[in-house]
């Protein structure tokens, strides 16, 4: 067992000081309401990695929703309260947002062996949590700021680098456990306790998942896709052979290659200037179906109620990769024009997958060519210029600039002169088709 610690300084290094204020606030406005306060979970466990964590969860022994109300009147926030729960959101106007739960000891049962003495609703809080290292609080109670309460040994799992449950039902109370398990393993270079994996395989083998609505599995896959390695826990959930009951039908070989490399080449298209695609969470989506066929592909997108916008994207995505590829591997006869055009028809989200099969310098370089072309490289003239021309924006004004943007693509044209004369052949042309209908 760790001696006590106490993490004042520590929070006033890594809390935004404007944080660190409502945190002192709070534990006087509690005082003086009788109540006693504790920021808990990730907050905890991330100050004492040294990384930063903006999500405040306080939990409060007396009435959560006054404090909050109080908070948030102080510190100019909205409130949201969830008053048959006892909690409340206060959403601040920089986006930051810092969630009030009410700790009660009135529903619980405890083990007979648990000692009364701890049984303060605090310790029945961080005991409903899932792993030692999310179960700790810190006071931030005026005589006691600071001071760490870690009844479950989350210090020192933490410190091990362990992943440990608080108890055996853990994840048959809530099997998403043992996908969140993995998450905080891989995200913080950790390995989880052996009596703990033996418990998250024994709630697999006992198909724990499918009792887990699809909804509450895809919100944590989301989070998976959004972590800094996504790929890291894709693979580990091949490993611990989790892929049949979150990607039906997928078959995993084919993709592992693609894990490892997928986070790099994301950064390497930054390092190049692409424009970030919208949905960086489909990167890896993608990345998961890449090699499937769209029955199965589309399966998967149904499965997780995807719209019919992104069920779109990712078919497009998944029907044009493949042949992006092979002309960005054998260039004989393709023009710039064509590559490119293929390239701005699929999603964005595509790119870093396309990256991770390109091997050779000069076909990354081609790639790079390609995308700085999708991205950046525009005709001198724009809509002002073909106005002065005397033509109207519209369809076949489009049309006109896209074959102007191909055609510079190709180096048929090189300056402003041309581009002008370009277009008005164009537009003429266009003209005299369309009188000829
Ligand atoms: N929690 C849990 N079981 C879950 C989800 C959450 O016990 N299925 C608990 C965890 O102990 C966690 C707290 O609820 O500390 C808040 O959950 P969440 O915000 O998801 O976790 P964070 O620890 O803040 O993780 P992240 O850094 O990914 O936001």
């Amino acid at each position: 067992v760790m001696s006590p610690v106490n993490i004042q300084e520590l929070m006033y290094h890594n809390l935004p000081a404007d944080y660190m204020e409502i945190l002192k606030w709070a534990g006087e406005k509690a005082l003086s309401m009788g109540a006693k306060v504790y920021a808990a979970g990730g907050i905890v466990r991330d100050l004492l990695l040294g990384i930063e964590c903006l999500d405040i969860d306080l939990v409060v022994e007396g009435d959560g929703i006054e404090l909050a109300r109080a908070i948030s009147k102080e510190h100019q926030g909205r409130l949201r309260e969830h008053n048959q729960f006892g909690t409340a959101k206060i959403l601040f106007p920089d986006g930051r947002q810092v969630d009030v739960t009410t700790s009660r000891t009135e529903f619980y049962q405890y083990p007979a062996a648990m000692p009364q003495v701890e049984a303060s609703s605090l310790h029945q809080d961080l005991y409903r949590r899932d792993f030692t290292i999310n179960a700790m609080a810190v006071s931030i109670n005026k005589e006691s700021f600071g001071d760490v309460v870690d009844y479950f040994g989350g210090r020192e799992d933490l410190e091990r680098g362990l992943i440990r449950v608080l108890h055996n039902l853990s994840f048959v109370e809530d099997p998403v456990r043992i996908l969140r398990a993995v998450r905080f393993e891989q995200r913080y270079y950790m390995s989880l306790e052996s009596h703990t994996l033996k418990l998250a395989r024994e709630a697999m083998h006992n198909n724990m998942l499918a009792r887990v609505s699809t909804e509450r599995i895809w919100e944590e896959l989301k989070h998976v896709f959004l972590e800094p390695r996504p790929g890291l826990v894709l693979a580990r959930f091949m490993e611990l052979q989790l892929w049949p009951s979150l990607f039906p039908g997928v078959e995993p070989e084919k993709v592992r290659p693609v894990l490892d490399k997928i986070t790099r080449s994301l950064r390497t298209l930054r390092y190049w200037n692409v424009v970030e695609p919208s949905e960086i969470w489909m990167i890896y989506f993608l990345a998961v179906l890449h090699f499937s066929d769209w029955t199965v592909a589309s399966e998967v997108c149904r499965r997780y109620h995807l719209s019919k916008r992104q069920t779109n994207k990712v078919a497009a995505a998944l029907g044009g990769w493949r042949s992006i590829l092979k002309k960005l591997q054998e260039p004989f006869g393709v023009t710039m024009s064509e590559l490119a055009r293929q390239v701005k028809s699929v999603p964005g989200e595509i790119y870093p997958l396309i990256l991770c099969y390109l091997t050779g310098n000069s076909v990354k370089k081609r790639f790079r060519h390609v995308l700085n072309a999708v991205f950046y490289n525009k005709p001198q003239i724009n809509g002002k210029d073909l106005r002065l021309l005397g033509y109207e924006p519209g369809k076949q004004y489009k049309r006109a600039m896209e074959a102007l943007w191909q055609a510079r693509l190709d180096g048929v044209i090189c300056n402003r002169q041309e581009e002008m004369n370009y277009v008005k052949k164009y537009l003429v042309n266009f003209e005299g088709a369309k009188d000829n209908v």
